[in-house]
């Protein structure tokens, strides 16, 4: 039987993201090889679209529909989630049929603040809503602090967030099927 195929999309670009962390501590959860989609789209422009859809927007829209699962990092910005996951939604949005429709997605989010982006996740869980994709809503993977909730091979440490990344990612591997 071949691999459930998973793919992480990480709303923060930078290198040592702690939601990047965050992604590939549940794609170990998940089970299976995950792939890391590219979100360094060009800003969505009307007048670019008209042109032609951008390559790394027909990229990311092929890696969604070969997806059976899905798991996006939010940080939150401003009490918000960040633009470069708007944005690539918005291309996404464009591209028909809208390879989101119906994909189960599982929501994480890591912050500096204590409530672990709870605020942007939940926005992000009705930015969704038009997609028609499948957010899962529990449990909810809020991390804190997110500073010092890593050690330095880029694992877990509280056993209370593993717990809730474990069962998340066991619903999201139900919901593939
Ligand atoms: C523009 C900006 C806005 C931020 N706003 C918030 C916020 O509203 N709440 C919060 O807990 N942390 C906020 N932070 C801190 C982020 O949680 C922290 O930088 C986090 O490490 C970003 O995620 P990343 O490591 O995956 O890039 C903000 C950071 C930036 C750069």
């Amino acid at each position: 039987m071949s691999e459930t195929t998973l793919l992480g999309l990480c709303g923060s670009l930078r290198m040592a993201s702690v939601n990047r962390l965050l992604m590939r501590e549940a794609g170990r959860h998940f089970g299976a090889p995950m792939v890391e989609a590219d979100l360094r789209l060009p800003l969505y422009d009307g007048d670019v679209e008209a042109a032609g859809m951008p390559e790394p927007v027909l990229r990311l829209a092929a890696q969604i529909a070969a997806a059976e699962a899905i798991v996006m990092a939010c940080p939150e910005y401003n009490k918000a989630p960040p633009g470069v996951l708007k944005n690539a939604l918005d291309w996404i949005s464009r591209v028909k049929p809208n390879p989101l429709a119906g994909k189960p997605v599982a929501l994480v989010s890591a912050t500096a603040g204590r409530a672990g982006g709870e605020r942007a996740q939940t926005m992000l869980r009705a930015m969704l809503a038009p997609h028609r994709a499948r957010a899962l809503g529990w449990p909810e993977v809020l991390v804190g602090n997110a500073s010092e909730a890593f050690d330095a091979e880029g694992r877990l440490l509280d056993a209370r967030y593993q717990t809730a990344l474990s069962g998340l990612m066991e619903r999201l591997r139900a919901a593939a099927r």
